[in-house]
């Protein structure tokens, strides 16, 4: 995939090293809305911290076991997807999700993570799609439940954030569920 239309002007591609400048002001943009989710939201502060994110993730995709994409909107990047886990001997791969503000409430997101869920299940083979989220994230329990999820349950205590210990509930979809559906 190398550019993905989603909606008018909006489209997903590759986000990589270079464009570590970029990603770094969007995070200054998005980082009040990310930082009661996502630990990076406060560790990824200038272009440097920016950088070595996005080669985790080029090294993730070479090795086949995580991918991350970034969401423009008329040229202005403003969110992303990606493969956290990408477990291709286990047939499974849990899928995040972000935005600025400026971009959410129009859809942008359950379109993408539809097209990552299909590639996985379909191009990849895999058995198994997993999101996981704190229980009180509504909006991304919302995704979760707009794609078709099934809720399995909560991880209790499962990481750290901001300096205290959070659920995650994990929710899923099956290929057999996905294939079913279309
Ligand atoms: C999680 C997050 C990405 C969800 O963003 P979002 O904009 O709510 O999600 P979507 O892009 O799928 O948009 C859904 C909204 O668009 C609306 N919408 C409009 N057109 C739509 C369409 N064609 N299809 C689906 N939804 C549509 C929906 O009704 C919904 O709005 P509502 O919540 O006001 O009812 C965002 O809240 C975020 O970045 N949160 C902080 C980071 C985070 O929590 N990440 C996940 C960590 S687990």
């Amino acid at each position: 995939m190398l550019i993905l239309p989603l909606a008018d002007g909006a489209e997903l591609r590759a986000l990589e090293p270079w464009n570590a400048a970029e990603f770094a002001e969007h995070i200054d943009r998005a980082r009040e809305n990310l930082r009661p989710w996502i630990a990076w939201a406060t560790t990824l502060v200038d272009e440097e911290t920016c950088r070595a994110f996005l080669k985790q993730y080029t090294d993730k995709q070479a090795s086949d076991s995580g991918r991350l994409y970034g969401m423009w909107v008329d040229g202005t990047l403003v969110g992303g997807t990606l493969f956290r886990t990408f477990d291709t001997r286990m047939g499974s791969c849990e899928v995040g999700v972000w935005l600025e503000p400026a971009a959410s409430g129009r859809g942008l997101i359950t379109a993408a993570v539809r097209h990552m869920i299909e590639w996985a299940v379909c191009a990849r083979g895999m058995s198994r799609v997993e999101w996981r989220c704190s229980p009180a994230n509504e909006r991304s329990v919302a995704v979760a439940q707009r794609l078709g999820m099934t809720k399995e349950g909560v991880l209790r205590s499962e990481y750290p954030l901001n300096g205290t210990r959070q659920d995650a509930a994990v929710y899923s979809v099956l290929a057999t569920e996905w294939l079913a559906r279309k």
